[in-house]
């Protein structure tokens, strides 16, 4: 039985060999093939507590790309609304014969909790804003093929780290994979506490704008924040919206990704969004073969070992 719950506890090795799996499922795909039969006779089921566009609508691809069976639970119509909780509600699904546990709840540590409780193999599809380890995977992927390399490159996250669980699974795998990570954004969003592992934080895009390689534009989770959020939106745009005047002073091969959704006009205009610099849709694309890597590696790759992950083709 074998979990990913975050990428903080994957070593660089392990990620490299996801990466490297991820890579040969997307290549095949540029080559017309979709269809593997490597999970058939497994079912996964996409427990949902969250809305979501691109991370649940892959993960059912990929397992079905993959031969596996899907279910797709229903928060909104399940008995969850007759008290049964989050952790009988997995147990109840697994005992329906379940292989692997794609879960995203609002709450932190819901995956590590499932984990401790079922047999079969869970895997985190965002716990509040706590990690979100194959968004992480699947934008090191996109700058890993759109690049040459991860190592020595300087990746600024804008946005609102605060609240953001992509942030957290970007810092933890660029950094195992040797890239500079810089947080910005406003102080009422950005921690001077990442700066004790070793991630520089900045307050002004435009200062950092001339030396960094990637932009990861991250969106405000308006929806996490309790008081009256600070900057405003308009505001924020001001100071931090991707356009074509900043991108006028970045380098001149800069890669600008987003895990999306991406609200045009405030952390990126449209012109930049759908420009030649962005890999916006390209993610979504390697979206699909990195949760192909991670369900079959996962699940039935052989010479595997015990938890997190621990196979290679
Ligand atoms: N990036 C991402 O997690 O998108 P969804 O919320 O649509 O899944």
């Amino acid at each position: 039985r074998r979990d990913l719950l975050g990428l903080e506890e994957l070593s660089a090795e392990e990620i490299v060999c996801i990466l490297d799996t991820a890579e040969v499922f997307r290549r095949a795909f540029d080559q017309g093939i979709k269809k593997w039969s490597l999970l058939t006779g497994k079912t996964c089921v996409n427990l949902f507590f969250e809305n979501s566009t691109r991370t649940r609508n892959s993960f059912s691809l990929a397992a079905r790309r993959l031969g596996a069976d899907v279910v797709d639970f229903s928060a909104a119509t399940s008995s969850l609304s007759k008290g049964e909780t989050v952790v009988d509600t997995a147990r109840n699904l697994e005992a329906m014969g379940i292989d692997a546990v794609v879960v995203r709840h609002s709450t932190p540590g819901t995956p590590h909790l499932l984990a401790k409780s079922l047999r079969c193999s869970v895997i985190n599809a965002g716990d509040g804003a706590h990690e979100h380890p194959t968004q992480g995977l699947l934008d090191i992927l996109t700058i890993r093929r759109r690049l040459g390399r991860v190592e020595g490159l300087t990746v600024a996250l804008v946005g609102d780290i605060a609240h953001s669980r992509t942030a957290r699974s970007n810092i933890w795998g660029l950094k195992k994979l040797g890239a500079h990570v810089i947080v910005c954004g406003p102080s009422t969003l950005v921690s001077r506490d990442w700066e004790k592992l070793g991630v520089e934080y900045s307050y002004s895009l435009d200062e950092i704008l001339p030396r960094v390689d990637v932009l990861n534009l991250l969106r405000i989770q308006f929806e996490r924040q309790t008081r009256r959020p600070f900057p405003s939106v308009r505001e924020y745009a001001l100071l931090y919206a991707m356009n074509a005047e900043r991108l006028a002073r970045t380098k001149p091969g800069i890669l600008i990704i987003a895990p999306g959704p991406i609200n045009r006009g405030v952390e990126v205009t449209a012109d930049v969004a759908d420009g030649e610099h962005s890999a916006i849709l390209d993610q979504v694309t390697n979206g699909v073969a990195v949760r192909m890597a991670v369900l079959w590696l996962l699940t039935s790759a052989p010479d595997q070992k015990r938890s997190p992950v621990k196979a290679c083709l």
